[in-house]
């Protein structure tokens, strides 16, 4: 299989993991006897800095010519005085939204070789845990109209606002539903319907669609403040949750940690085409940027969910999954889920360890 793969390394550690994650899918390439190519791309802060804006239309043409695209992460400290349309974060949204991504993916495991790292109580965690986050991407407050005013009544002002259409949630209802059918034929279904709006919709929307289309399977509703309760009280109860753009931003950063480490987990977003993009659902972490000690991990298990979910490449897919799981049985870690008596290494040997193990 020949396949072009657009790489947006983006800022702080985001050259590190996208390097390691490349080196995998090369290795990988070899094996099977596939055909990679790679374009790196500028978006984000470095963008910003190479041509002065966060998301070049050179850019979104490419990505939107390539099979799929790599990300690494974008934003840091340097650029965080800008206004809103001008930050490397909206970049991110930019080509999410040009690329019509609006599912996003975001499974949280717990690695058995990593059980110790979960923040919470062993008999919380010792059954395993598995949430699927199905997070809605290209629609609610992220990209409803926003502005700022300043008046007598109010002074200084600022408003966003959150709009979903039926359509927005039946699309996004039917990627968790084809995902539960695969599993537990369980979705549970995040909102504020107590309070907001659009989420009375959406829970009304979930409900209607999910009768009609995925009789077989089982939504029940739960308040977003709940859901983040439940998360850390008892996760193994959760298979896949079904929530909006920034609900499920919150609950899947809530998910991951719970699991372990935030360095450990990927998403996919598509669209309706196989065309997606692949991160790690971690930020760029300026602090240690560019010394070889973060975790390249998620960046790997994203671009294998690339081959899985966008290429149709199942064996490949898990022949990544399970390099990672024997580096980790060896005692391999770096330094954000090491433990006593583990094996201390960098971003780049773990990347190295893990190809080989291909
Ligand atoms: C994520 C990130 C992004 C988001 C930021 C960087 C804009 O937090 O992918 O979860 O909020 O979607
Ligand atoms: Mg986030």
């Amino acid at each position: 299989m020949n396949r072009h793969i657009a790489v947006l390394a983006g800022d702080g550690i985001g050259p590190e993991i996208t390097e390691g994650a490349v080196q995998v899918l090369q290795r990988t390439a070899e094996k099977f006897g596939h055909t990679f190519t790679f374009e790196p791309l500028a978006m984000g802060g470095c963008a910003i800095d190479a041509c002065g804006e966060p998301l070049p239309a050179h850019t979104v043409e490419r990505c939107l010519a390539s099979d799929s695209v790599l990300l690494g992460a974008v934003g840091g400290p340097k650029w965080d005085g800008l206004s809103g349309d001008k930050r490397p974060e909206a970049g991110l949204l930019g080509i999410r939204k040009a690329m019509g991504l609006y599912s996003n993916v975001r499974p949280a495991k717990l690695w058995k070789a990593l059980a110790d790292a979960s923040p919470l109580k062993r008999n919380l965690v010792e059954n395993g845990i598995e949430i699927i986050v199905v997070r809605e991407l290209t629609g609610g407050i992220y990209f409803g109209k926003r502005g700022t005013f300043t008046d007598d009544a109010m002074g200084e002002t600022a408003w966003d606002t959150e709009q979903y259409s039926v359509a927005e949630i039946e699309r996004i209802t039917r990627i968790a539903c084809e995902l539960a059918r695969g599993r537990s034929k369980r979705v549970v279904s995040v909102d504020k319907a107590n309070v907001l709006e659009s989420s009375r919709l959406w829970r009304r929307t979930v409900h209607t669609y999910a009768q009609t289309h995925y009789p077989d399977v089982t939504i029940t509703d739960m308040l977003v403040d709940n859901a983040a309760m439940q998360i850390v009280k008892n996760p193994a109860q959760f298979d896949v949750l079904l929530t909006s753009n920034m609900f499920g931003d919150i609950l899947s950063d809530e998910a991951a940690q719970v699991t372990g480490s935030i360095g450990m987990l990927a998403s996919s977003s598509l669209g309706d085409t196989p065309c997606g993009l692949y991160e790690p659902i971690h930020g760029s972490a300026p602090d240690i940027a560019g010394r070889d000690i973060a975790n390249p991990i998620a960046t790997i298990l994203a671009a294998a969910m690339m081959l899985r979910d966008s290429f149709g490449l199942i064996a490949e897919y898990a022949a990544i999954e399970r390099a990672i799981e024997e580096t980790l049985a060896e005692g391999w870690r770096t330094a954000d889920i090491m433990s006593d008596g583990m094996r201390l290494i960098g971003c780049r040997e773990m990347a190295r360890r893990i190809a080989e193990h291909i």
